[in-house]
């Protein structure tokens, strides 16, 4: 069984950290019994550098086609004043709902050897396994009506619309009662229902739904200004959160910050199974460009790999493969091998392409 891969490295660190999971891929096409096509193509800036638009029909058509999507990174400072639509981060959105992503799974892990380099104490991080599930097809990114209009008085109104209907709600909040069914069993559904109507239309429904099919699963409710405070307080209180768009982007990036260095976390963002069991999906590390340290071989590409063992598991049911890419890279940290961002005292510091040699000859000494 041959599976086809898409490469979108993107801008910034994008390319760099995406080489490294090609080497990955290339292990696993002689270690595996499956096999990997991978196929390329620009994307963000890079892509308007070359074509004019952040991402062409012909990128958009191999995304659609493929059995997934592996994303580096998009943006950087050259495309700031450029108009929404002709902006690297465009590209994303545009793929995001082509593809029909809604469910974006983030998980925060905090590997154990690196509790100390988390900005919280590490009593607090110790062990911490979280898995954020954020709508990503709906609600104020894509509401409308949205614009920049003139007022008859002069002044400009900037208008963005939050909007949410029931099979939206339904759809992201099973997926997160399935996911918790997997782990320890609780969810805690986060949104604003004492401001806003979306956020009480959303209360509702996944109350509904759960009391309908998931009442094996712990659910709480929490305001979402309310989960951002718990999130430093007491992280590990939580399973599984699912939220909304634009607060599934705030809280995973705080999130993030719990376990170290957002150079650390993946992601999957993962539409439904269509009738004949396809599932479109699409990998990306959580961080973004980093244009501050881009060719510069400093980028941390974990976040990257362990996109690419999500792919494994979500998209071909791999776990094995899965788990072993885990395990390598646990193992790279506990050899106390570090890039800059996650670097310690007393630990050895490598570039990019050596982080990434060493999580290959981990997987070398496992396979052994
Ligand atoms: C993310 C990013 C994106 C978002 C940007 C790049 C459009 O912050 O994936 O979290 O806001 O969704
Ligand atoms: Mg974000």
């Amino acid at each position: 069984m041959t599976k086809h891969l898409l490469l979108l490295p993107g801008d910034g660190i994008g390319p760099e950290v995406m080489a490294e999971v090609e080497r990955l891929i290339a292990w696993f096409n002689v270690h595996g019994g499956t096999k990997f096509e991978t196929d390329r193509d620009v994307v963000g800036g890079a892509s308007y550098d070359k074509h004019g638009t952040p991402v062409t029909e012909a990128a958009m058509k191999k995304a659609l086609e493929a059995d997934a999507v592996l994303f580096g990174a998009v943006g950087g400072p050259k495309y700031a004043s450029a108009p929404y639509d002709k902006r690297p981060e465009a590209a994303l959105l545009r793929l995001r709902k082509d593809l029909g992503l809604f469910a974006n799974l983030r998980p925060a892990l905090c590997f154990d050897a690196l509790k100390e380099s988390s900005t919280l104490k590490p009593e607090i991080v110790a062990g911490l396994d979280i898995m954020i599930v954020r709508e990503l097809t709906g609600g104020v990114y894509f509401g409308e009506p949205r614009g920049i209009t003139n007022l008859p008085n002069g002044e400009r109104r900037g208008v963005d619309t939050q909007v949410y209907d029931t099979h939206e709600i339904h759809r992201i909040a099973r997926v997160a009662f399935e996911l918790a069914r997997l782990r320890k069993g609780k969810v805690a559904s986060a949104e604003k229902h004492n401001v806003m109507t979306s956020g009480l239309l959303w209360k509702e429904e996944v109350t509904k739904l759960h009391a309908a099919e998931y009442k094996d699963v712990e659910l709480t409710h929490i305001l979402a200004d309310n989960c951002a405070m718990q999130l430093v307080r007491n992280p590990k209180q939580f399973d599984v959160i699912v939220t909304d768009n634009l607060f599934g982007d705030i809280l995973s990036d705080e999130a993030a910050q719990l376990t170290g260095s957002i150079g650390m976390l993946p992601s999957a963002s993962l539409g439904a199974r269509d009738s004949n069991g396809k599932q479109r999906a699409l990998y990306e590390p959580i961080h973004g460009s980093a244009p501050d340290i881009a060719g510069q071989d400093k980028a941390n590409p974990i976040a990257a790999i362990l996109s690419f063992a999500m792919c494994l598991r979500y998209s071909f049911a791999m776990k094995k493969e899965a788990d072993l890419v885990e395990r390598a890279v646990s193992g790279v940290l506990d050899q106390g091998i570090r890039t800059g961002d996650i670097m310690q005292p007393g630990k050895r510091q490598v570039g990019t392409k050596d982080m990434g040699s060493a999580v290959l000859a981990a997987l070398d000494t496992i396979q052994r």
